[in-house]
């Protein structure tokens, strides 16, 4: 999709850069033998085995949602900031890129479904490492019980839903990564109480895979379900694809490099991804006065819309304060290529457009 699609010209509003709305359409979760894809399927087995087919799926659903959908019909504060400019790309003062699948529970329970999953794109906002990139997709469940499906249970409704919760994850996870050993965390998020999360331990370390919880009633009452209760779970496909494929980098995903897809199949989960040869990385330095607006995400937009995803990381490596007052950041950037070398010219151009435009947009002072 272009930004003049969907753009008002000129909105101040908007905070979309032309390299993200790049990437709405391309649907790498749609792919069969797209690693993303591969997952997702393997995830629908599980719920088409054990709910006899029961969950509707829907993976086509338009990012582009109001921000009623994204925030309020999920109950989250008014403060929180994750509705904030720094954290959320927005098309207009309505309109944002949804930050988390979650934005389609209301309408499909409105729409009467009581059993879904929700997989997509998702847009945040965020600092630039290999784990972490502005466009990740997410997959969200949600199933809704009525009195009887707990009337002879002996416990309340909550109680039930949570059980049924955990129990079903626990079998997603043996499902995805065999017979692991789990934890549950308790945490917090707006739209479900209790909450939690699924950690599993994976090659010698804890591993968050989702988070989840028991659906707050505001929500179901507000869409037509009153006296029922439910749960909803959302997970990052890119994090879970991460280690099933040993994939090392969160850019491969989006990699047209035959050597990267050619890799990958239909059906076939946990392959481990081979690394064509990895190419040197290259460390640039820059140290600027901050202002009272700079933020590492403003920050790390103007670096990607320079380098693409050439840029690897972005890393506050020193800040200190002045006797003035002043405060000043050194980031180390890296930039290095999964396909090919780069060459002295073309990084010292980068960098020398970065710096400019570090200067000119956040209005920082280098030094
Ligand atoms: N939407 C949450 C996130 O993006 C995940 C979640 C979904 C948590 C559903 C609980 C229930 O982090």
């Amino acid at each position: 999709m272009a930004s003049v699609d969907v753009v008002k010209e000129e909105d101040p509003t908007n905070n979309v850069p032309d390299p993200i709305y790049s990437k709405i359409g391309l649907q790498l979760h749609r792919s069969g033998n797209h690693p993303l894809g591969i997952l997702k399927n393997t995830i629908y087995d599980y719920f088409d085995k054990n709910f006899s087919g029961k969950f509707n799926k829907f993976d086509d659903l338009c990012p582009l949602v109001s921000v009623k959908q994204n925030f309020d019909d999920v109950l989250v504060p008014a403060d929180h900031v994750s509705r904030s400019y720094n954290d959320t790309y927005y098309v207009d003062a309505q309109t944002v890129l949804r930050c988390h699948t979650s934005a389609h529970q209301a309408e499909l329970l409105r729409d009467g479904h009581t059993h879904f999953l929700v997989t997509g794109d998702v847009y945040r906002r965020d600092s630039i490492d290999s784990t972490h990139y502005p466009v990740f997709h997410q997959m969200e469940g949600f199933r809704v019980f009525s009195p009887d499906d707990w009337s002879d249970s002996g416990m309340d409704g909550t109680a039930y839903a949570a059980a049924d919760l955990k129990k079903t994850l626990e079998g997603l996870a043996r499902h995805l990564f065999g017979a692991v050993e789990m934890r549950w965390v308790d945490t917090y998020f707006p739209f479900t109480n209790p909450s939690f999360e699924l950690e599993i331990y994976f090659q010698d370390d804890w591993l968050e895979v989702l988070g989840c919880g028991v659906t707050e009633q505001e929500i179901l009452k507000s869409n037509g379900r009153t006296d029922h209760v439910a749960w909803a779970f959302g997970l990052g496909l890119e994090r879970l694809s991460m280690v099933l494929f040993d994939i090392p980098d969160i850019r491969l995903f989006w990699s047209n490099d035959q050597r990267f897809t050619s890799q990958f199949s239909e059906g076939k989960l946990g392959v481990k991804f081979k690394p064509f040869s990895k190419f040197p990385p290259c460390y640039k330095d820059m140290s600027f006065w901050i202002n009272e607006e700079f933020t590492e995400n403003n920050l790390c937009e103007v670096v990607r819309g320079i380098a693409g995803d050439l840029v690897e990381e972005v890393k506050l490596i020193d800040n200190f304060t002045n006797k003035k007052g002043m405060t000043s950041h050194c980031y180390r950037i890296a930039y290095r290529s999964m396909e090919r070398s780069l060459t002295d010219e073309e990084i010292n151009d980068m960098q020398w457009n970065v710096r400019e435009e570090v200067k000119n947009k956040l209005k920082v002072e280098l030094r």
